[in-house]
């Protein structure tokens, strides 16, 4: 996004702050970079703090909300980043946690129609592939017992996402094959994660 010249991201489903957060990663490149976070979980928000340490230059904030409520994170994101211009919409790992019936392309359709042009969707999603059993198990065993349920979605339904972007090399791939920088082990075929990066014309 450094080389895109995008300074300003919303990050929907951040999960708890880590090592190399997004407002980090990008600051670094371009301190004046903002970010708006948003997750839905109270564990996240309690750690929200660790969020919110912005360059001067920069912005951050973070909002409790959930990605279904379009609407409401629109007009939130709008009073720290300007949807004038181009925004990155991050949505990593998350959209697995909204079921079919609630027509998630749907959801991340709106969320680019509220963008301009210039604007990326970068996303990544569980799948479900013959080649990893496992990864079925395990999914099958957490929506037995947890919650909230999870949906895994095909290499093809991921791409699905992308429709009426313009997908950035490599595409939608085993998220260890997007432009993985040198491995000091050799790559894994392929992960159970799936992503990519589309650009709106
Ligand atoms: C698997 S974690 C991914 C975290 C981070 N994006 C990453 O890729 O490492 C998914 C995050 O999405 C959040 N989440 C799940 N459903 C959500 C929803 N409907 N709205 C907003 N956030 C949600 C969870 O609370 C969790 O923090």
């Amino acid at each position: 996004m450094g080389e895109r010249g995008i300074r300003q991201f919303l990050d929907i489903g951040t999960g708890l702050p880590t090592a190399g957060n997004t407002h980090e990663v990008a600051q670094r490149l371009a301190p004046e970079t903002r970010v708006v976070y948003v997750d839905n979980d109270p564990l996240v928000l309690a750690h929200a703090r660790a969020l919110l340490t912005s360059t001067p230059e920069g912005s951050t904030d973070y909002l409790d909300e959930d990605l279904r409520n379009v609407d409401g994170i629109l007009e939130h994101a709008a009073r720290t980043l300007d949807l004038s211009r181009p925004v990155a919409l991050m949505l990593l790992g998350v959209v697995i946690f909204v079921g079919d019936h609630e027509d998630p392309p749907g959801l991340v359709r709106r969320l680019m129609d509220a963008l301009p042009s210039g604007s990326h969707l970068v996303l990544s999603h569980t799948i479900t592939s013959p080649a990893m059993p496992d990864v079925d198990a395990a999914v099958a065993f957490w929506n037995e017992h947890g919650t909230p349920k999870l949906t895994q979605r095909t290499p093809a339904d991921v791409t699905r996402f992308f429709h009426g972007l313009d997908l950035l090399d490599p595409g939608v791939v085993s998220c260890n094959h997007w432009r993985p920088e040198p491995p000091d082990e050799p790559l894994p075929d392929e992960v159970a994660m799936y992503g990519g990066v589309g650009r709106k014309a």
